[in-house]
């Protein structure tokens, strides 16, 4: 790809963006939040038209018009936001617009044969899915598996994954890691798109870099360091922010959990949160730290156990009861439960604290909402060309910023993340985390569910490891170590 340009109103996604894969290879694109890497890719794939520039294919010079006739050329791609249909099952999803028919009946779909093929899929890839089951009940990483093995069906030469690992838990990651090395092996060209700077280092051979729509550079990736990649993607040094506020000795129980049950997912969890503590809860993916977070938001109902909020029992049934309490969510899961894509920027923001906008008559004050909104917008650095914007063309990482944002907005006093950091660019992690120490200098209170050890030890005062629905550990922020969580992380008991 060579010059390519691209103009959505009020923003300049592509500037001269060129890239180059060749056969066999794994080629990462990394960049900031917004620097234009999903657009080009959906240039290639032919979701977007480009403005101006060239693309070259086996060597000719090719017009990509439509994903359709990308498909066909063997150009295939998994895209950030899954695109799965919730309410049919894996086979329809991945055969969905073309599944086979029944021989003698061409006008019924053979159901068998489709949920055979999809089986053979699923085998070549040693993935343990059941082609009949619903995708609603499949987890995020799971569904991100089906994607892949549809991507794959199509025969494609050029395989694009953005941002594959983000849902994936560290078996699954394996997993995906082995099937990209096949895949190469094969001949296939790979683009891969990723946040996770140190996977890089597992699965690619070259990195191309792109800052504000451009081109910045490419790099062999043996031999060069991560934080030169770093410097290229952001123009500048990162520091590394820590925790900078100890909790008070005589600091208040402002969230008290005891001995809370739900099925096998949540098994006699107890446990405190002090006022202005980052109480990291560390687990491998599936260890029952969201249906924790859930139940404790109102979101799920619990089968037993107590919830005291500074110092009272409450019975949190709705997740209106818990934010009334003081409680906010981050939900992991961003297209499902985050946001209103068909909705513009400031609707999200002030959505959960509406009621602290309103006039009499019940109007919005749109003056106050702005205000408030365009504050928020400066301090998470969202990129966005206006207040006025649907958050659905927003890029991945600036989504998961209005998330962050109409939280913090919403001015609760518990905060629970769930996964904060997913899909954020290494210097905007930062920014976050800045974020975190004012809110517990302000006196409020986190609990924060992340997959990255780094970030759990860099900023929790106390961590707790879950494993199978369980605490295992409780472990001081200032022994912990990566070996000693994952010990624990991985402590089944039946
Ligand atoms: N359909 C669209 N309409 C308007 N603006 C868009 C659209 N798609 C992308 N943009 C804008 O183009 C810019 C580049 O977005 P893009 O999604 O390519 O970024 P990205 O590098 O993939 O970022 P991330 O790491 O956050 O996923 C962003 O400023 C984004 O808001
Ligand atoms: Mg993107």
């Amino acid at each position: 790809m060579e010059g390519i340009d691209k103009r959505f109103p009020g923003v300049q996604a592509l500037k001269d963006a060129s890239f180059e894969l060749k056969r066999g290879e794994v080629h990462a694109l990394v960049g900031e939040n917004g620097a234009g890497k999903s657009t080009l890719m959906k240039i290639l794939t032919g979701v977007y038209r480009k403005d101006k520039g060239r693309i070259f294919y086996k060597g000719k010079e090719v017009e990509i018009l439509n994903p359709r006739m990308a498909q066909e050329m063997g150009i295939s791609i998994v895209f950030q936001e899954l695109n799965l249909m919730p309410h049919l099952t894996v086979a329809q999803n991945v055969f969905i617009g073309r599944e086979p028919r029944k021989k003698n009946l061409p006008i019924f779909i053979d159901e068998e044969e489709m949920n055979r093929k999809t089986k053979e899929l699923f085998d070549m890839l040693h993935m343990k899915i059941d082609p009949k089951t619903k995708v609603a009940t499949l987890t995020v990483g799971k569904q991100q598996m089906v994607e892949i093995a549809k991507a794959l069906s199509f025969n494609s030469e050029v395989l694009i994954f953005d941002e594959p690992t983000a849902a994936l838990s560290e078996a699954e990651t394996e997993e995906l890691f082995n099937i990209i090395k096949k895949l190469k092996n094969q001949g296939i060209g790979i683009i891969y798109i990723s946040h996770r700077l140190e996977e890089l280092k597992e699965i690619a051979d070259r990195v191309t870099v792109m800052r504000d729509g451009e081109y910045v550079g490419t790099v062999n990736m043996n031999g060069t360091p991560i934080e030169k990649i770093i410097s290229m993607m952001v123009g500048r040094e990162i520091y590394e922010t820590l925790r900078e506020k100890e909790v008070e000795d005589n600091a208040e129980i402002v969230l008290e959990v005891k001995n809370l049950n739900r099925g096998k997912e949540i098994r006699n969890v107890s446990f405190k949160l002090r006022k202005g503590e980052i109480l990291g809860f560390a687990g491998l993916i599936g260890a029952g730290r969201t249906e924790v977070a859930r139940v404790i938001f109102g979101a799920d109902p619990i089968a037993s156990g107590e919830i005291y909020i500074k110092g009272k029992r409450v019975s949190i049934k709705t997740p209106a009861n818990a934010i009334r309490y003081g409680i906010a969510y981050l939900s992991e899961d961003r297209k499902r439960d985050g946001l209103m894509l068909n909705l513009d920027v400031l609707t999200n923001l002030i959505l959960p604290s509406v009621k602290e906008f309103l006039k009499s008559l019940g109007f919005v004050d749109e003056k106050k909402a702005e205000k408030k909104g365009k504050e928020y917008i400066e301090r998470l650095k969202i990129r966005t060309p206006s207040l006025k914007q649907k958050v659905k063309n927003l890029s991945g990482g600036n989504q998961q910023k209005v998330i962050l944002a109409k939280w913090l907005l919403r001015n609760c006093d518990i905060l629970i993340f769930d996964e904060p950091t997913r899909g954020i660019d290494v210097g905007t992690k930062n920014e976050i985390y800045k974020l975190l120490n004012e809110l517990i200098k302000e006196g409020k209170s986190i609990i924060m569910i992340s997959s990255e050890l780094p970030e759990i030890l860099r900023m929790s005062h106390r961590i707790i490891v879950m494993c199978g629905g369980r605490i295992t550990a409780e472990i001081d922020g200032k022994k912990a170590t990566e070996e000693l969580i994952m010990k624990y992380a991985t402590m089944y008991e039946n």
